[in-house]
């Protein structure tokens, strides 16, 4: 496998669909380097990722990969980082968990669903670091959003914080964030093509101008994006 970062994404090939021509950008969920694999967290939506998560142990799938830049990584260990995922948004931050428990980090996941099915993985989050959870319905962790759950009340303090998930979700983190004057990165989930930085059909307006989130992205830090925060 090549080396990847945490962040980065995979365009995953669909085989037999007819309705999916293009390749589905995913996000690289986890990578076992001793049994060199690499994992993708398929939340099955349409005719393509449907297709996906129907494929068996033993079929092939073409991979282009790793694309995209990926998360800031903390200066050093003791550097406190919270990482906050919505729904399938949770994928990128295990893999970015556990690079930083490679380096002696301890991060602080705050991850959020509508309710306890939609949180995934848990297990493997709570061997990397601390974790916080929410749910609209109440049936895992704190009821509510994300930005709702105690945590930001306890005056925990974070040097940076990572996000990924929904974008109203995000767009909520990066105002908590920039209250506490936290440094805040975003990944985007935008429409994507090629992935490739060919096609522009990703594009995010930015202080920079237009980006494409494939090519430039899909990591931004909150400061540079036009958001409404
Ligand atoms: Fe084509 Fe980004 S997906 S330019």
């Amino acid at each position: 496998l090549p080396s990847m970062l945490p962040g980065q994404f995979a365009e995953l090939k669909v085989e037999g669909s007819e309705t999916t021509f293009l390749r589905r950008p995913i996000s690289i969920n986890y990578v076992d380097e001793e049994k060199n694999e690499v994992w993708f967290l398929i939340h099955e939506v349409g005719d393509g990722t449907r297709k996906l998560g129907a494929m068996a142990p033993g079929d092939t799938l073409s991979v282009v990969m790793p694309l995209g830049n990926g998360f800031t990584m903390p200066a050093s260990p003791d550097e406190k980082v919270l990482l906050v995922g919505g729904g399938v948004g949770t994928a990128p931050l295990l893999y970015m968990g556990k690079k930083m428990a490679d380096m002696g980090c301890r991060p602080s996941f705050l991850l959020g669903g509508r309710s306890a099915g939609d949180l995934m993985q848990l297990d493997m989050f709570a061997e990397l670091g601390d974790v916080y959870l929410t749910t609209e319905d109440g049936s895992a962790g704190e009821r509510g959003f994300v930005t709702q759950h105690s945590l930001w009340g306890e005056g925990q303090r974070f040097d940076r914080i990572a996000t990924c998930g929904p974008k109203p979700m995000m767009v909520a983190v990066a105002r908590c964030a920039q209250e506490r004057g936290i440094d805040c990165e975003a990944s985007l989930e935008n429409m994507m093509a090629c992935g490739l930085g060919a096609c522009l059909c990703c594009v995010e307006n930015t202080v920079e101008g237009n980006l494409c989130v494939c090519k430039e992205g899909p990591v931004f830090n909150t400061k540079k994006l036009l958001w409404q925060i």
